[in-house]
């Protein structure tokens, strides 16, 4: 049986269920950050209707409890198997109306019972421009390679690593000296924009998909017959 650790839950019962977040972390939750923000600010029309960690320890579950909305802690631990693991943050998330999932530093890959359950509405942030550099120390990867240009990238979560239809990306230039420290300092910045302009665009559904390509309807753009 799984260790669930909750505090109480927040009003999110008015919103359409497409705009009921939830966000599943591992660590710092900066980005997670940026999403309350968004939505504190205005700017982001939702509601994050719960927050799960895998780590009790993340700090992004304070950020949470500050903003008054309910945490989760379910260890990939406490399962015998990767799809017992999924399954729980399934029905956690299920349970609580959520219609968009969105991974902030989430260190655990999505498998199959994830994705049935929120088909094309799982988003990830990647600090890199994919499909440069999946994975792991992505900013490393870059600096390694040489590259003079990196950045981040929000897309659909698929069953392929960092490999879903690209949503947003936004290019950050790689200096000679920096570090992974560095580069990723700057990155993080262009996340923090990025990712909750990358929700509004999913959650107004002014898009399709063309095979593994994200389609942006242009607003007023006349239909074709
Ligand atoms: C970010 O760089 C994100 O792109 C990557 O993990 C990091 C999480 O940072 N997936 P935070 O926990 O949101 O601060």
């Amino acid at each position: 049986m799984a260790k669930v650790s909750a505090t109480p839950p927040a009003d999110s019962a008015a919103l359409p269920s497409r705009a009921k977040l939830g966000v599943l972390i591992s660590g710092r939750g900066s980005n997670l950050q940026a999403l309350i923000d968004a939505i504190a600010a205005g700017t982001l029309d939702a509601r994050i209707a719960v927050v799960i960690s895998n780590r009790a320890a993340a700090a992004g579950l304070e950020r949470a409890r500050s903003a008054g909305i309910e945490t989760l802690t379910i260890s990939h631990r406490d399962f015998s198997s990767r799809d017992d693991f999924d399954q729980a943050l399934a029905a956690a998330l299920r349970e609580r109306g959520v219609g968009l999932v969105c991974l902030a530093g989430f260190m655990r890959l999505i498998g199959q019972p994830m994705l049935d359950a929120f088909p094309n509405a799982i988003l990830n942030v990647h600090p890199s421009l994919l499909p440069a550099f999946p994975g792991v120390d992505a900013q490393a990867q870059a600096i390694a390679h040489g590259v003079k240009v990196s950045g981040v990238t929000v897309h659909l979560v698929t069953g392929e690593l960092d490999g879903g239809p690209i949503i947003l990306q936004a290019a950050v230039a790689v200096h000679d000296d920096d570090t992974p420290d560095t580069l990723a300092e700057r990155i993080l910045v262009e996340e923090h924009r990025v990712y909750p302009e990358a929700v509004r665009l999913v959650l107004s559904r002014r898009w399709r998909l063309e095979g593994r390509r994200f389609v942006v309807a242009e607003p007023g753009r006349r239909q074709q017959s």
